[in-house]
């Protein structure tokens, strides 16, 4: 499946992001998570229940089902589960069968996240989720905000392709963070790489500050922009914004105004994507609907551009034509391959566990 060279989807053994906390409730909340229907909602104490979204029985879909106490139950025929997916009702017997049960998932409840494990739950860590006091979701330095989350109409790996390749800031963005010039584009890239993550820095120097955030940053002269993008393969990128006052300004090299940006990546159906947007900022404190309303612009260009690439993939029919990569695209592709052989080698290492039994 395109953009991989062969046809696989999603790595499972991870943790994505399956819902800002607040929208998982005591009323059950679907979502399709790697092509699989999810019921999420509350316990009684609070704690998040994550199950399979599809009833055993007759696959009626949980999420329009009724949550009693702990337990959810089926609109359709009243079969009831309990958190861990065991079916412990089925009015019609007296006694629930223990071979009755869907999929249960762990999740951890982290900053406004809730995150989900997908695949075998014998693996989830919750030490493998980024550290959030590291990349500044917590913490008393910074002001932040659960900006966006939409299920939006192209496969996931295009969302991974844009976040890789920042030159679109200047081209997608022009209006909004861009600051109207090519220099996002232009400005030379310097690229690391750690145990699970690839980063991307650029810096823009002595350039207007972008319109958007002026009034915020109260600085509206030029500044030197120090972009940057760090991929903790495979749901979640950490970006950051800083600005600092240019050579010959008294102040020169301070920074005055720093965002951070958090998108989190996880695959819904084939084609189609979740994503949720966070920020963290050390200006415009206060003014949280302004920012939010700020940085939703920018998503939706971002939108705006996947699903017009995911429509022409489609048309395509599966033969998608060769492409011709620019130099700036060396770390996308990088982030494409190691994607690719987390995935194959879960297949791999499920193949080998088949063949041992
Ligand atoms: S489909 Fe759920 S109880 Fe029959
Ligand atoms: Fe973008």
């Amino acid at each position: 499946m395109y953009p991989f060279s062969k046809d696989v989807y999603a790595a499972k053994n991870c943790w994505y992001v399956a819902s800002f906390s607040r929208d998982v409730t005591r009323s059950p909340l679907e979502r399709w998570l790697l092509d699989q229907p999810v019921v999420l909602y509350r316990r009684e104490n609070g704690e998040v229940v994550a199950l399979e979204g599809r009833c055993a029985h007759r696959h009626f879909p949980l999420a329009e089902g009724k949550v009693i106490g702990d337990n959810l139950q089926c609109p359709y025929h009243g079969f009831t589960y309990a958190p861990d997916g065991q079916a412990v009702r089925i009015p019609s017997q007296e006694r629930p069968s223990s071979r009755c049960g869907i999929k249960s998932y762990p999740t951890v409840e982290k900053w406004r996240w809730i995150w989900i494990w997908m695949g075998d739950p014998v693996l989830a860590d919750p030490g493998l989720i980024p550290d959030h006091y590291a990349i500044g979701l917590e913490g008393d330095d910074l002001t932040t905000d659960d900006a966006y989350h939409g299920e939006i109409e192209a496969r996931y790996q295009l969302i991974h392709d844009n976040l890789m390749d920042l030159t679109h800031v200047a081209f997608l963005h022009r209006n909004t963070l861009g600051g109207g010039g090519d220099d996002s584009a232009t400005a030379k890239v310097s690229e690391r790489e750690g145990e699970g993550w690839l980063e991307a820095e650029r810096i823009i120097r002595d350039v207007p500050t972008v319109p958007h955030f002026a009034a915020y940053l109260g600085y509206a002269g030029n500044c030197d922009r120090h972009i940057g993008q760090r991929f903790y393969l495979p749901a979640l990128h950490h970006g950051w914004d800083k600005y600092l006052y240019p050579e010959g300004h008294p102040e020169a090299g301070k920074m005055f105004g720093m965002l951070q940006v958090y998108h989190a990546i996880t695959p819904a159906r084939r084609n189609s994507a979740h994503y949720f947007f966070a920020t963290a900022r050390n200006f415009g404190r206060e003014a949280h609907e302004e920012m939010r309303a700020a940085t939703i612009a920018v998503i939706q260009e971002d939108v705006w551009g996947l699903c017009h690439v995911e429509r022409m993939l489609q048309a395509c029919h599966g033969n998608v034509p060769r492409e011709y990569s620019a130099r700036t695209d060396t770390q996308q592709l990088l982030a494409r391959r190691k994607l690719e052989q987390l995935i194959l080698r879960e297949n791999e290492a499920l193949c080998e566990e088949r063949i041992m039994e």
